[in-house]
């Protein structure tokens, strides 16, 4: 079924598990996750970008938010897990009021970049609109920037949990990705991982709401050997190891941005297919390649965030 987000993020909050959120572009991709949640018996969190509209519309931003929608409630509706659908980074009101409009079941406002005090009221204003339509809305303190040689990002650009309570206190936010020290994309590290569970832990404290990772791809080593194997080049790529996801989890962390991790499964897969089978071209076995590994990366997260069994 298909539900707001909230309904999934309260749950697993309140027992101490995450629901992987991964992101999507395409049809492919749904029904890769899909099925991949529906054998594991789990509750599912689809995000789109500003990117992926665009993408998705052709150019159109409400065809782009309503093709998602109809795609996902198309199975949604159909199925006995619950679904949730959300607009990841929403930098740009029309894209928000795009997703609001179309139906989505969450959306991010993210001013994350923005002073404080605007970010603050950016967020308000957002929350004022999309509760009135009955959407979740999530937002984000601090900035992701990666760690270099094993130093924390520069205390500056990670969250600041007092401002965290007041922030959550003010705007009426349902969810808050407090920046603690990832990135977004395939090089997250240049050294070992390192992440700032200490602020976690007192943002978790002080809000009490469920809260968000992004940049939380792992990156695995198996996936990226087999895309480097048939001609990718990832050199340097590292993410963040799942165990330091799973700690993540038992300080609070309850929905985990995943979208590299599908990328890159899906690019060894196809890769691997491509240049096993040259005289393939049809895109349902070409895709469907990539599919099958996308697939497998999927409940590989939901089993070890523990959201496998909890639909
Ligand atoms: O946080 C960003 C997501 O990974 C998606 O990014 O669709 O803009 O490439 P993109
Ligand atoms: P990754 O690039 O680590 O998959 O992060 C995705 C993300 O944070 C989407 O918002
Ligand atoms: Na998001
Ligand atoms: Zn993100």
């Amino acid at each position: 079924m298909y539900v707001n987000t909230k309904d999934i993020l309260e749950k697993a909050s309140k027992e101490y598990y995450a629901v992987p959120a991964f992101n999507i572009n395409n049809m492919e991709f749904f029904h890769a996750i899909l099925d991949g949640a529906l054998e594991k018996r789990a509750p599912l969190i689809i995000e789109t970008s500003e990117g992926a509209i665009k993408y998705a519309g052709n150019g159109d931003i409400f065809k782009g938010a309503r093709y998602f929608v109809e795609l996902v409630r198309l199975f949604a509706d159909s199925v006995d897990i619950p679904i949730a659908l959300h607009l990841d980074h929403g930098k740009h009101f029309e894209y928000i009021i795009a997703a609001i409009k179309a139906g989505y079941s969450s959306v991010m406002i993210d001013a994350s970049e923005k002073p404080f005090e605007e970010n603050l009221k950016e967020t308000k204003e957002i929350v004022k609109i999309a509760h009135a339509a009955g959407v979740s809305v999530e937002a984000e303190l601090g900035q992701l920037a990666g760690v270099e040689d094993n130093v924390v990002a520069a205390e500056s650009v990670l969250v600041d949990p007092e401002q965290a309570k007041i922030f959550v206190e003010e705007t009426g936010v349902d969810f808050l990705a407090p920046a603690i020290g990832t990135s977004h994309g395939a090089f997250k590290f240049k050294g070992e991982a390192k992440l700032d569970f200490e602020r976690l832990k007192k943002v978790k404290e002080l809000t009490k709401i469920p809260l968000v990772l992004h940049g939380a791809s792992s990156v695995l080593p198996e996936y990226v050997a087999m895309a480097e194997e048939y001609g990718a080049d990832l050199g340097g790529a590292k993410g963040v190891p799942e165990d330091q996801l799973k700690k993540c989890v038992e300080l609070g962390i309850n929905k985990v941005n995943t979208d590299t991790d599908l990328r890159i499964a899906f690019i060894a897969g196809l890769r691997k297919f491509l240049k096993e089978n040259p005289k393939e071209f049809d895109p349902r076995h070409y895709l469907g390649a990539g599919k099958k590994l996308v697939k497998e990366v999927v409940m590989n997260r939901l089993e070890f965030l523990g959201a496998a069994g909890k639909a």
